[in-house]
């Protein structure tokens, strides 16, 4: 080090150069390698993004190595037992807690905005009835940018704010529609009397014949549910957000992209893969088997809902959905559930196994997540699409952060060529006819 906020890189003994170090509020200092290339003529090579941070943020910060995470500086414990989910929407858009006024209004203006344009209903006649619904979200979220073009300039922060409100509340109706399409069974349109959560459990678990009185207890288990997945810094699908609208791409374009990302089981397709895992395993006498598979290096299988890139401690998530877990269960006199029986079980033996504890690999959000989701009785397929409708809030703040950044430009990343060199076509090659 030549000097406190710079580092110098040497080879050699030769000094290559000096890069400044940035330090944020708390967590791990960078090396700000921006000038690296100009510097020396080379890049750095990070796949998976291990060691790179992509942007500046104020948003949520995780220490992975303690368990903290934190929404604008606020413990997840304290807004998973003090908070509602759109007062912690409100604490992510705005950066800080509302009001009763504000919040009052925000509730009012989500409110005002949970239909969805008539002729969107359209569009799910184009999709088979068993399509998956995270098929359906990335068709139908994408095709909101054709019905609400009229606030779509991306540099007016009123704009991105109507947007923002769009988001939040169409999506728990498009992902309640998913699901009454899967069914063949009518779409149920929202009911500006109930809150957010139970406006969503009734769209997705009412019909019109009966009439629908929403469990408290479940409700705020749903709403839980969300908080907790609402952001979770540059997660895989949030910096695809990122990437997407840093070309200047409109936001349920952006969204719809990490709707797409999210639906691969390392990331939120994980939920309904525990679910499935834990179908497969069917018996506690069969836990041994799985961990042996997730244990052996030539076979594929993982366990689903453990381990994390950036948690080596336990999910601070997964403790607040454990005890969610407790509470849906004694509500609908559930405890004996099979399946949770053997969530505890694998738990408990994965969590006494070398391999897991060398590799601090500790439970995740979506392991007791799932089984939150299926006692709500929420169909498995539809978990991810459930993870989408909490994250959504994250993915936008994070679209409104970047986009208001001066520093914000086109997402572009190198790479380490290793392909075949320059060379030309055989000179006795023969041109195909067109
Ligand atoms: N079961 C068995 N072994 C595992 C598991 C697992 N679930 N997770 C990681 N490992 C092993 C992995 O094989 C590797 O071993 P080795 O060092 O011998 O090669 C080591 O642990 C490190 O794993 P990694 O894949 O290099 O770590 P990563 O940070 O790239 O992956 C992960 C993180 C979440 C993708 C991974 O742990 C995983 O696939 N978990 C299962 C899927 C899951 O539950 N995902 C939900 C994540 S939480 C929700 C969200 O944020 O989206």
């Amino acid at each position: 080090m030549t000097n406190p906020r710079n580092i110098s890189l040497s080879d050699d003994n030769q000094s290559l150069c000096e890069l400044p170090v940035l330090s944020g509020t708390t967590g791990p200092d960078v090396i700000d390698v921006q000038t690296l290339y100009k510097q020396t003529g080379m890049f750095t090579y990070d796949p998976g993004f291990n060691s790179t941070a992509s942007c500046r943020s104020t948003i949520t910060y995780i220490d992975g190595d303690e368990g903290v995470l934190l929404y604008r500086g606020y413990p997840i414990e304290q807004l998973a037992q003090q908070c509602t989910f759109l007062e912690v929407c409100y604490l992510l858009l705005k950066g800080e807690l509302p009001d009763s006024g504000q919040l009052k209004e925000f509730q009012y203006n989500i409110t005002m905005h949970t239909m969805v344009h008539d002729q969107l209903t359209n569009f799910f006649k184009g999709f088979r009835r068993d399509a998956h619904p995270m098929a359906i979200m990335v068709g139908v979220v994408g095709a909101l940018s054709a019905f609400y073009h009229d606030a779509l300039d991306i540099k007016s922060k009123k704009d991105r704010e109507m947007c923002a409100i769009r988001l939040i509340a169409k999506v728990p109706t498009i992902v309640a529609m998913c699901h009454k399409y899967s069914s063949g069974m009518p779409f149920m349109h929202p009911k500006n009397k109930l809150n957010y959560v139970e406006n969503f459990m009734r769209m997705m678990l009412a019909t019109p014949c009966d009439e629908y009185e929403p469990n408290p207890v479940l409700v705020r288990a749903l709403d839980r549910i969300l908080i907790l997945h609402a952001d979770h810094e540059q997660n895989a699908s949030t910096s695809t957000v990122r990437l997407a609208g840093s070309s200047g791409a409109n936001p349920f374009a952006c969204v719809t992209a990490g709707i797409a990302c999210l639906w691969g089981a390392a990331h939120g397709g994980a939920n309904e893969a525990v679910l499935n895992m834990l179908e497969k395993i069917g018996d506690v006498s069969r836990i041994p088997e799985f961990i042996a598979k997730a244990k052996d290096k030539n076979d594929s299988f993982r366990l689903m809902g453990f381990g994390h890139r950036v948690y080596k401690n336990y999910d601070p998530r997964a403790t607040l959905m454990r005890e969610t877990c407790h509470e849906v269960l004694n509500e609908l006199d559930l405890h004996d559930m099979k399946l949770f029986k053997l969530a505890v079980e694998l738990e408990r033996i994965a969590l006494e196994d070398d391999y897991f504890i060398e590799k601090k690999l500790y439970p995740n959000v979506d392991f007791y997540s799932g089984i939150v989701l299926h006692a709500l009785g929420i169909p498995t397929n539809m978990f991810t699409a459930m993870f989408a409708m909490g994250r959504t809030v994250g993915w936008i703040a994070h679209w409104d952060e970047m986009i208001a950044d001066p520093e914000q430009k086109i997402g572009r990343p190198r790479q380490l060529y290793t392909g075949a060199d320059r060379r030309d076509i055989p000179a006795d090659h023969v041109k195909t006819s067109l």
